[in-house]
């Protein structure tokens, strides 16, 4: 079972994908969060890809792909992950289908987090990240019990540097001319599923995991998947 989640920036991809990876059994998967932690460990690869990120440009296939390839071929996410950011252009989404294909897996459902632009901006400025597994909060909307403190393992909170300025707008920009095509390119597959984003968070999981069950039990592939419940840390 593979999942990818499509949104833009802010629209809630990676909260999203923490809290249906404990729903689903399944391994969440952020390229983002990847190219951070490659950075913080000074790798050579966190060090090219901090560049683009810092101006909110896509970070260059021939790194991206490799990457995100080679975690999903981990034993740890064989019974399957939530992808979340990759892919994000068509010939990303082509190289992860035929790189599972050589997996003998496949995506199974893409789930589109559909949220205003202008909401998209409140939450990116509003947003905070814990230091040392990327947990999300926001300031008004999913504040930590204590300021600046994550409350699943401790760690910092900080404010990612592409969340301000003109980084901002080009990361969007990015995604509603580029990013954007994928929902045709699932559509043509039929793995398409939609969810309105611009609404409170297990509402926005409750609807997700509606959909997901309802063209899992309707597609030719699909599992039935009868014990789907909301994580318990939800609400
Ligand atoms: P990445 O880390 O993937 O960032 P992103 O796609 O820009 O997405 P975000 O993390 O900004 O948003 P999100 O949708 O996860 O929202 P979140 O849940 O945090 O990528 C960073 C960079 O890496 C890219 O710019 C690029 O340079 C590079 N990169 C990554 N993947 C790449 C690829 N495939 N190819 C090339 N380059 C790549 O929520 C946002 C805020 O809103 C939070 O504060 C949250 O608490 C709040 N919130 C969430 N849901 C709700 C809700 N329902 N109501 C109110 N507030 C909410």
């Amino acid at each position: 079972m593979n999942i990818v989640l499509i949104g833009a920036q802010g629209s809630g991809k990676g909260t999203q994908a923490g809290l249906l990876t404990e729903a689903l059994g399944l391994r969440h998967l952020s390229s983002g969060d990847l190219f951070r932690q490659a950075f913080e460990e000074r790798t050579s690869l966190g060090i090219r890809a901090r560049a683009y990120i810092d101006r909110g440009e896509l970070v260059p296939d021939e790194l991206t792909v490799a990457m995100v390839l080679q975690r999903l071929a981990d034993p740890a996410y064989k019974a399957g992950a939530v992808l979340d950011g990759f892919p994000r252009t068509i010939s990303q989404a082509q190289a992860l289908d035929r790189g599972l294909k050589r997996m003998g897996r496949r995506i199974d459902v893409a789930a589109y987090l559909d949220v205003p632009r202008e909401e998209l901006l409140a939450r990116l400025s509003g947003r905070y990240i814990c230091r040392a597994a990327q947990h999300v909060y926001h300031e008004h909307t999913r504040p930590p019990k204590v300021r600046g403190i994550c409350d699943v393992d401790g760690s910092d909170l900080y404010q990612r540097s592409d969340d301000a300025g003109e980084a901002v707008q080009k990361r969007l920009d990015i995604f509603f001319g580029e990013t954007i095509r994928l929902l045709d390119y699932y559509q043509n597959q039929s793995k398409l599923i939609e969810a309105n984003g611009n609404q409170h968070v297990e509402q926005v999981l409750t609807e997700l995991l509606d959909e997901f069950h309802h063209h899992m039990a309707h597609s030719q592939h699909g599992r039935y998947w009868p014990g789907l419940s909301m994580p318990s840390n939800c609400g």
